[in-house]
């Protein structure tokens, strides 16, 4: 029974327990039916308390019910059925009150929450709107702009703002559910404050508007969050109960829409790779003390990823100055923390005393549990660090890598404990970015596996296993389908278009700001390593080795695709000049692209590469794919991923697209083998996240 129902003195309390997040699933609702039911009937009962096992308030509805047939009773029915009541229910928050969850505390009349409740309303990040009274209640208890603000943004709020909004009635100073029966005995014989019968705010048209245009801006091509203003607005000009109508229309409309399954599916798939099989039952080595090597862009990203999840570092550098560097640069990068209120300051100054160390010499690692390098991308180098870290290391040590291409089979090979080296290749910023490709190598032990998971649960990243190859899952990718964008720009395509149409059709930025951003000196250290295995039909992009040979390094050099005159990214009229010269260099007549095409041709380069990942087992699924590009590569989330936005648009299109560009270069256009069998078998890339390959 996830619901119960009994008496405390005069009081009635009712218990969700539906581990592990007390959601809302069908058997919920019916219990709090039934619940409210016996309350209503125990005469003895003055008033009740809602409360819930566990680890947590309601976290939402129950979200692998969405997108199959409603069950009854419903949310909002549920709810009002609370709310009709005639006699006072206290909702005793603790945990995460979001979604349904809140809606649910907002539907009794009156709400107290533990210290450190977080309460939010995160169905726009699923591609929904509120729709169990949320748009209607939440602006009638804390005001229009304050609840659409909270609406669209997603964000959680702590309990001193929700205090000050209204939104809870007290936050508990000692025990939650003795703190909630004294609130319900107090209420008791008083008639209940229900939200539904408070006022509804009066419209602010220009406040709004601002709202939405200010969406349209930072959230291109999401409807979500527009819908909820949409239907927040529309509802509180009526009566509460159609008000509801309203809402609860726009709700169904959302439900059936295409981003609301692909962000369902990105929410899953996100906790679907923690679950590797290969480790399942498997410990995880101590992890507490880690060692970092190099205090590059990587390194100090690193040690201050772990320092702020609590973890002691030691850092080496190859010389007492470069050591000095990075500790300030690790210093600042906490310092970032402290600005944006992720950290205090006195927190900060223990961890840079006690927790942070500097040193030159390997000795300093002996007694570290973890130890990432992140050194210069060459194999000699990586082989001198790993040689000696060998000598050093403790027996059990993990000793990781940071590569970003290089092979770690080959990297593990100049160490005498080859089982117990894998790679742990971190994002930039590494204390930002969630993503963390775990790179499990030939002879990686089992749980050296499970210890990269669980730095990256310590670091609060997603990892993702990936097999090893050049550049793992989203490197290589990335590499294939760039070299089809660079391919548009040398046959006619201004890199400016491109990123036009690709940041159109959703992804963060375009490739060639992302250059500028990396550095375009990056970009030409991997083709002169890759020069001498390179294809003789490869087509290089001579253009960027152009600009790299001016000195034109992006950002960090004020120019490189874009001008950055104040930071910002300028159009250069220099640039097409430049690209003229090199068409005309190597014979190209330059032809136009359409917008179109430019992201029909980047997306079939991406899927393309992506499923030979999965054919080959460098994925271990298409959604593993999907996490990596969500999390690492700017993917739009409202797409759910390139496997997942496959699937939506139809394999047999993606594969036809790929053979007719074949006519073009039949070298670059190759379909992947397990694309052509898909489609041949009318199957799915979706269905390979369960099943066996085909
Ligand atoms: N429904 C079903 N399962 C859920 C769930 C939900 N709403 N929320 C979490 N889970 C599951 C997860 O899938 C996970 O399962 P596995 O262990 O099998 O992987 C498990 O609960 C634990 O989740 P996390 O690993 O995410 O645990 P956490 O402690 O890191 O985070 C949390 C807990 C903050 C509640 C987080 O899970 C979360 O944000 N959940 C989603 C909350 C949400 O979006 N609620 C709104 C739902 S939409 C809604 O309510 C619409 C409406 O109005 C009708
Ligand atoms: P970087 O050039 O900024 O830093 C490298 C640091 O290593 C330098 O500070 C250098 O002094 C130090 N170093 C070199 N040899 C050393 C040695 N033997 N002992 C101790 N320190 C030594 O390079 P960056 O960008 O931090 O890259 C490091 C690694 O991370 C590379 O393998 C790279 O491919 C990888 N990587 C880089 C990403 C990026 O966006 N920059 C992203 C993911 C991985």
């Amino acid at each position: 029974m996830p619901v119960t129902y009994h008496r405390s003195g005069a009081t009635g309390v009712i218990t969700i327990d539906n581990p592990p997040v007390n959601a809302t699933s069908q058997a919920v609702r019916a219990g709090l039916i039934e619940a409210a039911r016996a309350f209503a009937a125990d005469e003895s009962a003055r008033a009740a308390v809602i409360l819930c096992a566990g680890r947590t308030w309601v976290a939402g509805a129950d979200i692998s019910e969405f997108g199959k047939p409603p069950q009854d009773p419903s949310l909002p029915d549920v709810i009002a059925a609370i709310e009709a009541l005639p006699k006072p229910v206290v909702a005793a928050i603790h945990g995460t009150a979001l979604g349904g969850g809140l809606e649910l505390a907002l539907g009794c009349h009156a709400r107290i929450a533990a210290p450190g409740t977080r309460m939010g309303l995160p169905e726009v990040t699923l591609g929904l709107l509120p729709g169990a009274g949320g748009t209607q209640r939440l602006p009638r208890l804390i005001g229009l702009m304050p609840a659409l603000e909270m609406i669209t943004s997603a964000r959680q709020m702590g309990t001193a703002e929700a205090r000050d909004l209204g939104l809870i009635d007290a936050v508990a100073s000692d025990d939650l559910t003795d703190a909630a029966l004294q609130m319900a005995e107090r209420l008791a014989g008083q008639p209940p404050r229900r939200t539904c019968d408070l006022p509804a705010p009066p419209a602010d048209p220009t406040a709004t508007e601002t709202l939405t245009a200010d969406l349209a801006r930072k959230l291109p091509g999401q409807i979500a969050q527009r819908a909820a203003v949409d239907a927040a607005t529309e509802g509180l000009a009526l009566p509460f109960a159609q008000g509801m109508e309203v809402e609860r229309a726009a709700f169904r409309a959302l439900m059936d829409s295409p981003q609301r399954a692909a962000l369902i599916h990105a929410f899953f798939a996100e906790r679907a790779v923690a679950h590797l099989p290969q480790i399942k039952g498997v410990d995880p080595r101590p992890l507490d003390r880690i060692g970092v090597i190099g205090g590059g862009t990587m390194g100090a990203g690193i040690a201050a990823a772990c320092l702020l999840a609590g973890l002691d570092v030691t850092l080496i550098e190859r010389d007492a100055a470069a050591a000095d560097t990075a500790r300030a640069t690790v210093a600042k990068l906490l310092e970032g923390a402290v600005t944006r209120g992720k950290l205090a300051a006195p927190a900060r100054d223990a961890i840079l005393t006690d927790a942070f160390r500097t040193a030159t010499d390997y000795a300093a690692l002996s007694d570290a549990d973890l130890i990432i390098e992140a050194v210069f991308e060459t194999m000699e180098v990586k082989h001198q660090v790993f040689a000696e870290l060998d000598r050093v290391a403790k027996p059990g040590a993990v000793l990781a890598t940071n590569t970003s291409y290089l092979d770690v089979n080959a990297i593990a090979a100049a160490t005498s404990r080859p089982a117990d080296v894998i790679g742990l290749h971190f994002f930039s910023p590494a204390h930002v970015m969630r993503l963390l490709e775990v790179v499990v190598a030939d002879r990686t032990a089992p749980e050296v596996t499970a210890t990269g998971f669980a730095l990256a649960k310590r670091l609060k990243k997603i990892a993702v296993r990936a097999g090893v190859c050049d550049g793992f899952i989203g490197n290589r990718i990335l590499s294939h389908y760039r070299a089809a964008v660079d391919a548009m720009v040398l046959d006619g395509a201004s890199p400016y278009q491109v990123d036009r149409a690709l940041t159109g059709f959703g992804f963060a930025m375009g490739p060639y700001a992302v250059s500028d951003l990396a550095g375009l000196d990056i970009g030409w250290m991997t083709r002169q390593r890759k020069a001498a295995t390179r294809h003789p039909r490869d087509r290089v992009p001579v253009f960027a080795d152009r600009l790299y040979e001016l000195g034109r390094l992006g950002r960090k050099s004020g120019r490189g695709y874009y001008l950055y005159d104040g930071g910002k990214p300028q159009p250069d009229p220099e640039l097409e000049p430049l690209l003229a010269q090199v068409r005309a260099d190597l014979g190209i007549a330059p032809r136009d692209f359409t917008d179109a095409q430019i992201v029909e041709r980047t997306m079939a380069a991406l899927v393309n590469e992506a499923v030979r990942t999965v054919a080959d087992g460098t994925a271990l699924r298409p959604l593993d794919v999907d996490v990596v590009m969500l999390n690492g590569y700017g993917f739009p989330r409202w797409r759910g991923g390139p496997m997942h936005w496959a699937d939506a648009q139809g394999l047999p299109q993606i594969l036809a697209q790929i053979d007719a560009l074949s006519a073009e270069d039949d070298h670059f256009w190759q379909a992947a083998p397990l694309l052509r069998d898909l489609v041949a078998q009318g199957r799915r890339l979706a269905e390979l996240n369960e099943g066996p390959k085909p």
